[in-house]
C-alpha cells in the first residue's frame, strides 16, 4: 500500500518506517519537525537502503497538505504528529488543542477531499484515565482524562468515531498504546527527548550514561506489590509492527476498530531499574520521591483482540527493552546531535 505518515520523523513514527518498509509498502513523511530531527529519516533511509521521500509540513497548514496530495495518491495515513508532553499541555493547553486537534481536523478534511478514507490514529492508554478494570479490555470504559494531552486523544477518537459513523466509506483504527520502550536493535534510531525527560525510560538511560546524577522514583506506597508504579512496557519495534498489522484491518474495510498495543505484562518502576541495571551492568542510582500528580497506580493491557484480529502479538521482553534502549543510549549520547 502508499501510505502517508505524518510525524513520521519522531520516535514511534521512525521506527514504523522501517516495519513498512519491510512489509513492502511504500510511504512518504509529513512532519514539521517541531520535536524531531531530520537525522532520524537519514538513518531509516540508511537502515532500509532506500530513500525514505519527506516532506517538511504542518499538518494545520491545509495549503501544505493539498501539495502533498496533488502529488501522491495515498491509500491510507498512519497518523502520527502531534504534541504529547503531558506536563507542558497542562502549562499550554491552547496550543495543544489547536496542534493536535486543529492540526487532525485539517488532515482529515483534505484526507477525504482527495478520496482516502483509511486512517490509522496514535492513541493512547491514557484514555482510560483511572481503568476501571485490570487488565484494560478495548470494553473498558474511557475515564477522565487528568490533562489537556489525554483530552486531545479522547476527543479525536470521538471526531473519528462520529465521522466514521456518518460516513461508512471511512475505515478508521484507533491504536492505544501503552508504554513504548526500547529503540532499533541498530542502535541507530530511537528516543531523543529535548531537555528533562518526563518518561521512565528515557531519563533512566540519561543517568545510566551520567548526564543526570539520579532517577526520582515517583511514589513507593502505591497499592501494588512493590509499591511503585506499574505500567505496560511495551518494545517499540514490536508497536511499529502492530501498524503494519493493523493495515489488515483496513484491509479488510474494518469501518471502525479498537486494539490495545501492549503486552499484557505490568512492571513496577524498580522493576524496571533493576531489570535495565541487571541487563545492561551498568547503575542507576534512584531516590523515592513524592508521587507524581496525575499518576495512577496501575495500567496494563489486555492486549488479546489485536491478537485474536490482526494477529499481532508483542514478541520482546522486558530485557530486550532494556537492552535496546541502552544501546541506543550509549551509541548516541547527545541523541541525533552527537
Ligand atoms: P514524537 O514527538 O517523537 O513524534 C511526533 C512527531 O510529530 C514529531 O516528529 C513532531 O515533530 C511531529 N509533529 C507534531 N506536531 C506536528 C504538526 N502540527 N505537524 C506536523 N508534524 C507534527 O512522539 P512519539 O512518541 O513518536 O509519538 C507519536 C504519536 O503517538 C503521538 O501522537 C503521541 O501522542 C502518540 N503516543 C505516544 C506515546 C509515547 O509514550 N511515546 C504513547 C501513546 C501515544
Ligand atoms: C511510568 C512510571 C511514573 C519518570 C505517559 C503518559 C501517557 C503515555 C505514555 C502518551 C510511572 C514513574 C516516571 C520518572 C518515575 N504517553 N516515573 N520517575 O506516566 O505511564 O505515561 O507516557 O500518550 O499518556 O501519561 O509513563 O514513563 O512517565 O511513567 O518514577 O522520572 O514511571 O510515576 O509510575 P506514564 P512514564
Amino acid at each position: 500500500m502508499k501510505i502517508l505518515v505524518t510525524g513520521g520523523a519522531g520516535f514511534i513514527g521512525s521506527h514504523t518506517l522501517i516495519e513498512l518498509h519491510n512489509a513492502g509498502h511504500e510511504v512518504v513523511v509529513i512532519d514539521n519537525l517541531c520535536n524531531s530531527n531530520p537525522k532520524s529519516l537519514e538513518r531509516v533511509s540508511a537502515i532500509c537502503g532506500a530513500v525514505i521521500p519527506f516532506m517538511q509540513v504542518d499538518i494545520r497548514d491545509r495549503k501544505g497538505l493539498e501539495e502533498v496530495f496533488s502529488q501522491f495518491t495515498f491509500d491510507a495515513c498512519i497518523h502520527f504528529a502531534g504534541l504529547k508532553a503531558v506536563g507542558e499541555s497542562v502549562a499550554k493547553p491552547l496550543e495543544y488543542y489547536e496542534n493536535n486537534i486543529s492540526g487532525t481536523l485539517v488532515l482529515l478534511d483534505v484526507m477525504r477531499e482527495h478520496g482516502c478514507k483509511n486512517i490509522i490514529f496514535s492513541s493512547s492508554a491514557t484514555v482510560y484515565g483511572n481503568p476501571a478494570q485490570i487488565p484494560i479490555t478495548e470494553e473498558c470504559p474511557k475515564g477522565h482524562c487528568t490533562n489537556p494531552y489525554g483530552q486531545t486523544k479522547s476527543m479525536l477518537e470521538q471526531i473519528m468515531m462520529d465521522m466514521q459513523a456518518a460516513d461508512p466509506e471511512w475505515n478508521v483504527v484507533l491504536l492505544r498504546y501503552f508504554n513504548p520502550i526500547g529503540a532499533h536493535p541498530s542502535g541507530r534510531i530511537g528516543e531523543n527527548p529535548n531537555g528533562i525527560p518526563n518518561n521512565l525510560m528515557p531519563y533512566i538511560t540519561q543517568v545510566a550514561v551520567g548526564k543526570r546524577p539520579e532517577l526520582g522514583v515517583f511514589g513507593n506506597d502505591y497499592d501494588t506489590p512493590d509499591g511503585t508504579g506499574v505500567r505496560d512496557y511495551i518494545h517499540v519495534v514490536d508497536l511499529a509492527r502492530g501498524h503494519v498489522s493493523a493495515l489488515k484491518a483496513i484491509e479488510r474495510k474494518c469501518g471502525l476498530a479498537i486494539y490495545n498495543l501492549g503486552t499484557g505484562h505490568g512492571y513496577s518502576v524498580l522493576d524496571i531499574v533493576h531489570a535495565f541495571e541487571r541487563v545492561n551492568g551498568v547503575p542507576v542510582p534512584y531516590a523515592i520521591k513524592p508521587r507524581r500528580p496525575g499518576d495512577i497506580a496501575t495500567c496494563y493491557s489486555d492486549p488479546a483482540k489485536a491478537e485474536r484480529e490482526l494477529g499481532w502479538k508483542a514478541e520482546y521482553g522486558i530485557d530486550e527493552m532494556c537492552r535496546d534502549s541502552w544501546n541506543w543510549q550509549k551509541n548516541n549520547p547527545n541523541g541525533y546531535e552527537g
